[in-house]
């Protein structure tokens, strides 16, 4: 069954970039001149996804506005012969652009459950938009699209990272490898220091079956005292098929200040029109 449907999990506070998040949605903080929630989209798009279902909270409005129609300003721009590329990937297919409320901060897997009726009986994917994950030749979510239809249930993206790291993040108890296949055998989530059964962490891409939601319903609260998708993915090991899918790209973790300044320079650096005076501009500033 093709993946149709993307969770995209954006009621969080954003309480690290205070004060800029006091009024707007940490998802709509630029990377260069593009959202992170749009980056977001614009990844599962290219894997053609059709329907997007944002699990909002309060103050989370002008998330809806980002995907709605701007007659005033698409009319202003097309009046003054201004093209509108500038708003691709914004005006989402009527009725695909769907909205939930998390009504408490629960955890992700709580997020992820408050989309069930929503995703009803079929796979669908997850994206988490503060992961800004830029991939090589193809989007992470496509990449792992194409796994998905060589093997099907269901796949994680996974990702290296220092082993100091891991207690920061969901990890992979991997089994075989088999080309960017890799089995998974087991699941935690923010493992202690030095407990960790490998450095293969959960960068935020997931293709899950349906089954996972009815065990996100009874799930209990595990570490940070929130309900953790990790733990009811961890559930499906040995019922269904599970993979990780190692990620051809760069990852920029936006959830961090040094993640998100990482991932402005590195792409602003890359941009056509001001990328060469930028890195021009770096180079006489560090000397
Ligand atoms: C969440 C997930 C974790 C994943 C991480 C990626 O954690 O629970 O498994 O590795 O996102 O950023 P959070 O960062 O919300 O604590």
């Amino acid at each position: 069954m093709t993946i149709r449907k993307a969770v995209f999990p954006v009621a969080g506070l954003g309480t690290r970039f205070l004060p800029a998040t006091k009024a707007v949605p940490k998802e709509l903080l630029p990377v260069v001149d593009r959202p992170l929630v749009q980056y977001a989209v614009d990844e599962a798009l290219e894997a053609g996804i059709e329907t997007m279902i944002f699990v909002t909270g309060r103050n989370k409005g002008a998330i809806e506005d980002h995907f709605d129609v701007a007659y005033e300003l698409e009319r202003i721009q097309a009046d003054r012969g201004k093209p509108l590329d500038a708003l691709k990937g914004t005006r989402l297919t009527p009725g695909n652009a769907i909205f939930v409320r998390q009504q408490e901060p629960r955890g992700l897997g709580h997020a992820v459950w408050c989309a069930r009726d929503i995703i009803g009986d079929e796979p669908f994917a997850i994206i988490l938009p503060d992961e800004l994950l830029i991939g090589r030749e193809k989007g992470c979510l496509a990449q792992m699209v194409a796994q998905y239809e060589k093997v099907g249930g269901n796949l994680v993206c996974a990702l290296e990272v220092p082993m100091e790291e891991t207690p920061s993040y969901g990890i992979i108890d991997p089994g075989a490898r088999d080309g960017v296949l890799t089995e998974v055998k087991g699941l935690v989530e923010k493992p202690k220091l030095g407990t960790a059964p490998s450095n293969l962490m959960l960068p935020g891409r997931y293709i899950l079956q349906p089954e996972v939601m009815g065990l996100l319903a009874t799930q209990e609260a595990g570490a940070g005292g929130e309900v953790q998708l990790t733990d009811s993915m961890a559930k499906l090991i040995g019922k269904q098929p599970f993979h990780g899918v190692t990620f051809d790209g760069e990852r920029f973790d936006c959830g961090s200040k040094l993640g998100f300044a990482q991932a402005n320079f590195a792409l602003a650096c890359r941009d056509a029109a001001m990328g060469a005076e930028l890195r021009g501009w770096a180079k006489a500033l560090l000397g």
